[in-house]
């Protein structure tokens, strides 16, 4: 068992940069032992809950498919079809799934619905997505950032677009693993400011170089990777043709792309909008590499959960 063991995984900014760098790892161990074939099986009878409260295509698949390979189950619970959407208290919810599963992932709206969550379940709970943060993908995109550049310490990270749960995701863990980000955002859809405020103690503590900037440009140059989410997130889908108009100089197209390293690299957490958010030149480019970083989502989920429930 791990020193993570019994632990929720709700925000990176709860983990140090060695409870990071270890999941990175037996990241790295589990994908080799896969693609090895050979077997690994620790979760031999036991179940992890989802619950969806939004959709989901990478999420939902690559936790199921984590729970098969590691030999437990998991079970598909949408929010719709429970009581939680009659109206269930989350409190009695948290208590009685936990007598049953043995680990409960949740991908829904407010951020304080899972931290509810895991105040009264008594089993490890895993944050799947929320409004504020999105913490399994921005761990997959470190595996793939490490993976393709060999290291992390140093690297510059830009996020260009919405200052959603990805950006807040990555500012909280960027600084713990040495990296600099700078994140270009319209004026009107920064970052969380709790998230800045504590993005920006983390920074000065570990040394690393935190931009907030409305400028791309200035945000793209020279840097190691660009990345970008959709204009509109889940929950927002009225606000989309006003977006397109406030997001129109934020796309990241072939031009923004120029004033990166030539061998940078481009990452989007997907779904994307070719023609929104990023032309189709770039995710389908030679610097794209968001299907590896789907992929990863599969191997970083499944150190989650061997370092929570095991
Ligand atoms: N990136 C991501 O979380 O994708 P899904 O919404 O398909 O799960
Ligand atoms: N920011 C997006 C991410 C989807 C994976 C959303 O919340 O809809």
């Amino acid at each position: 068992a791990s020193e993570l063991k019994g632990r929720d995984f709700l925000d990176l900014a709860d983990f140090t940069t060695e409870d990071l760098k270890k999941l990175l790892a037996l990241s790295v161990e589990l994908k080799e032992k896969h693609n090895k074939g050979i077997p690994y099986r620790p979760l031999e009878g036991k179940t992890l809950g989802m619950i969806f409260e939004k959709a989901s295509t990478r999420t939902r698949v690559s936790f199921e498919v984590a729970m098969n390979q590691l030999g437990g189950q998991a079970m598909f619970l949408s929010g719709r079809d429970t009581q939680i959407g009659r109206g269930e208290p989350i409190p009695d919810t948290a208590r009685v799934l936990s007598r049953y599963l043995d680990g409960i992932m949740i991908r829904t709206f407010g951020h304080e619905i899972v931290s509810e969550f895991a105040r009264y379940a008594t089993v490890p709970v895993i944050n799947g997505l929320t409004d504020l943060h999105h913490p399994c993908q921005v761990l997959a995109d470190l595996l793939t950032l490490w993976e393709k550049k060999g290291k992390l310490q140093g690297l510059h990270v830009t996020y260009v677009g919405d200052g959603n749960n990805m950006a807040n995701s990555w500012l909280v863990a960027a600084p713990k693993l040495g990296i600099n980000l700078r994140i270009a955002t319209p004026a009107g859809y920064e970052c969380d400011p709790q998230v800045v405020e504590q993005a920006q103690r983390l920074a000065a503590y570990h040394g690393t170089e935190l931009l907030l900037t409305y400028d791309p440009i200035e945000a793209v140059k020279g840097t190691d990777m660009i990345y970008t989410d959709v204009w509109a997130s889940m929950g927002q889908e009225e606000e989309q043709r006003l977006r397109e108009e406030h997001f129109a100089a934020y796309q990241v197209n072939k031009e923004l792309a120029a004033h990166a390293k030539p061998d940078h690299l481009f990452m989007h957490c997907l779904p994307a909008h070719r023609g929104e958010e990023v032309t189709a030149d770039v995710i389908d480019g030679p610097n794209s590499v968001v299907f590896d970083e789907a992929e990863n989502r599969l191997h970083v989920q499944k150190a989650i959960i061997v370092a929570t429930m095991v």
